[in-house]
């Protein structure tokens, strides 16, 4: 069942796209403006993709973006599914089921995260090493489609270490500093308490956010391969006097935008190549 929505969403999509994309985006809030720089570019609204979710949340925008990139075709998701929004992580991961079956082998997974390792500053990048997943759930929890993956994948190696080397040379190249650590997602949409942000530091995580974990466990099973990029928006819950605010969030990401896309360009250049 899953898998004929899967299969009428992606023949749709094929027969909107020319050439299949190799490179899936998941772009995070504030991050939508990577889309802005595709060529050739067809958007396409969610809520004319069959089987697709409607994005709701505030600097999302809601839209597959198909074009050329670097030298590469790539599909880009301007805006993902959050799973405090009420969407089941069936929902949330749908997307990337969807892409896996256009083509998409290689998948950059970016997000907004709230630093929990103490070197971190707001507007920080980080490439994400591994995560943790506090969400107390898992997109493949229920019956497994053997035809989509394994029962039970291997999780060694989450975030692809040729990706991931990949994009500290970029970065090198770029004279852009970036850190790497480990993801920490929890379901939101409060933010962390101060002490949930000591627990998450005790448990080894440098950063936390409220995505990206349920869709690079659905790609993992699909047997993609996956970088994942944090803009460090804000530093977490207790660690400065201000409150936490999701404008400041927006604005941060607003701020290193630049450093950001050219990053990721640089990415998705070496992968083309
Ligand atoms: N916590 C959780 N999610 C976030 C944060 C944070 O501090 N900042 C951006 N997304």
């Amino acid at each position: 069942m899953d898998r004929q929505a899967i299969e009428k969403a992606a023949d749709d999509l094929r027969r909107r796209m020319p050439a299949p994309p190799g490179i899936g985006l998941i772009l995070g809030s504030g991050l939508g403006v990577l889309a802005d720089e595709i060529e050739e570019a067809v958007r396409i609204p969610y809520e004319d993709i069959p089987g697709f979710p409607v994005s709701t949340v505030e600097g999302h925008a809601g839209r597959l973006v198909y074009g050329r990139l670097e030298g590469a075709t790539v599909v880009a998701m301007q805006g993902r599914f959050h799973y405090y929004e009420g969407y089941s992580l069936r929902e949330v991961t749908f997307p990337v089921r969807v892409m896996k079956a256009i083509g998409v082998r290689e998948l950059i997974v970016t997000n907004a995260a709230g630093g929990v390792n103490e070197q971190f500053r707001p507007g920080d990048l980080m490439i994400i090493s591994d995560h943790i997943n506090l969400l107390g759930t898992n997109p493949l929890i229920g019956p497994n489609d053997p035809e989509l993956g394994p029962r039970f994948p291997d999780m060694t190696e989450a975030y692809s270490r040729r990706l991931r080397r990949l994009a500290k040379e970029s970065a090198a190249k770029l004279g852009i500093r970036v850190h790497e650590g480990v993801y920490v997602a929890n379901t939101g949409p409060s933010y962390e308490t101060p002490a949930e942000i000591r627990m998450v530091r005790g448990l080894g995580g440098d950063a936390v956010g409220m995505s990206t974990v349920p869709e690079v466990i659905v790609a993992r099973h699909a047997g993609m391969e996956v970088l994942g990029i944090s803009c460090i928006s804000n530093l977490a819950a207790g660690m400065t006097d201000a409150p936490l605010h999701h404008d400041e969030v927006v604005e941060t990401a607003e701020r290193v935008k630049a450093d950001f896309l050219r990053l990721i360009k640089a990415v998705v250049a070496e992968l083309a190549k």
